[in-house]
């Protein structure tokens, strides 16, 4: 097949996650098969920006596969407002214009749901530049596709991690509360939790009221069993705190807070900034007050990200990184490349941009939860 497309640039954008060296590699040996010019962008959009740009070859993408990380290197940066020195500012005709040096026909980007709307930005800005993007976010939170790489292989990790609490928690007779992240979807810590045997999952789709988790955990002792795990997604908000949440919504109060951003809010107030408590410090502090058991905690936080992509992980980049490669050789533009079943397909990245898969209420996970006996914290 002759190519459509002579000439792309590759980048990786927002947290990093195995499996994204993978994807770099599916994409661009897929394209050099095609004969198509790969150009490697560093640093995410700060690098299409600054014009960071490395020519990639086969040799420089060889033994990417199993490599953890990005070879490229990322950011959070955002074209239409990024920090440039002290300034915010639009930098997004900057980017275009430096596609157009590069010339490239098409900005292939790998990344979560900022990127899709990144992304989609730069493609609205520039008519002649196609875009294509890959899911990617151990968070596997992003529309269109049923999973995300990246996911796997932080889901291995964080159930590897329940796994070991277990056997502590058991010699302790204690609680432990294991922090899993996810931003603001449950699926890493529902998955890792029902993985781990969790006793207690709570994500953020499942608002928790911490009298009826106590009241498990007591159960539970009551029952011989003397320790308790509970996973917990980072996001996690109370029955109280999602109803205060809605009512701000409501009323119109514009763009729903982050968590942190609320715990910054009222702390500025008082003239004292802090660092935020973990949200597991919190909850593990108050379910030793409601039981009288001894809780620890621990936070898995980035160790989440790191290493070698599972073998789930390295075929999915792959399969979705090679079907971009195709696409790209038939001129198939502004689509993220998902996989619905045993295929990977193109759907149009206006569909996916600007929206956030979240656990469904009548997800099956949640009853598979349910059936094996583990709480929630909606319900005892
Ligand atoms: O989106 C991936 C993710 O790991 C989230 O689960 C987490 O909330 C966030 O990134 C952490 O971001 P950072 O690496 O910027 O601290």
């Amino acid at each position: 097949m002759k190519s459509r497309t002579k000439s792309i640039g590759i980048l990786t954008s927002g947290g990093d996650c195995p499996g994204l060296n993978a994807a770099i590699r599916g994409v661009a040996k897929a394209a050099m098969h095609y004969g198509i010019q790969v150009l490697g962008i560093q640093d995410g959009f700060r690098g299409l920006v600054e014009n960071r740009v490395i020519p990639l070859d086969s040799r420089s993408v060889s033994g990417l596969l199993v490599a953890g990380g990005t070879l490229l290197g990322t950011s959070r940066d955002k074209p239409h407002k990024m920090r440039m020195g002290q300034e915010v500012m639009d930098m997004t005709e900057v980017a275009v214009t430096n596609m157009r040096g590069m010339n490239i026909d098409c900005l292939v980007c790998l990344g979560g749901n900022g990127t899709q709307k990144n992304a989609l930005r730069i493609r609205n800005a520039a008519e002649d530049i196609g875009v294509i993007t890959l899911p990617k976010t151990i968070d596997n939170d992003v529309v269109g596709t049923d999973v995300t790489f990246g996911f796997d292989s932080a889901m291995r990790i964080a159930t590897e991690a329940v796994d070991r609490l277990h056997t502590t928690a058991t010699s302790h007779h204690r609680i432990i509360v294991c922090e899993i992240m996810g931003h603001d979807a449950g699926w890493l810590a529902l998955g890792a939790g029902i993985a781990g045997g969790a006793d207690v999952i709570l994500i953020p789709e499942v608002p928790y009221d911490l009298e009826v988790v106590a009241q498990h955990l007591v159960n539970r002792r009551k029952g011989g069993k003397r320790f308790s795990i509970i996973a917990v997604a980072e996001g996690v908000r109370s029955k109280v705190e999602a109803a205060a949440a809605a009512a701000e919504l409501e009323a119109g109060n514009g763009k729903k807070k982050k968590k942190h951003e609320e715990v910054f809010d009222s702390v500025s107030q008082q003239g004292v900034l802090l660092v935020q408590e973990p949200v597991a410090s919190q909850i593990a502090r108050q379910l030793q007050t409601l039981t009288g058991v001894e809780a620890r905690v621990t936070s898995l936080g980035h160790v989440q990200r790191g290493g070698q992509p599972t073998a789930y992980d390295r075929l999915l980049a792959t399969r979705l990184g090679t079907k971009a490669g195709t696409l790209l050789a038939e001129g198939v533009y502004d689509v993220m490349v998902a996989v619905q079943g045993d295929h990977a397909v193109p759907v149009p990245l206006k569909d996916v941009a600007g929206k956030k898969r979240l656990v469904p209420p009548d997800h099956p996970w949640l009853e598979a939860a349910r059936l094996v006996e583990t709480c929630l914290g909606d319900v005892l």
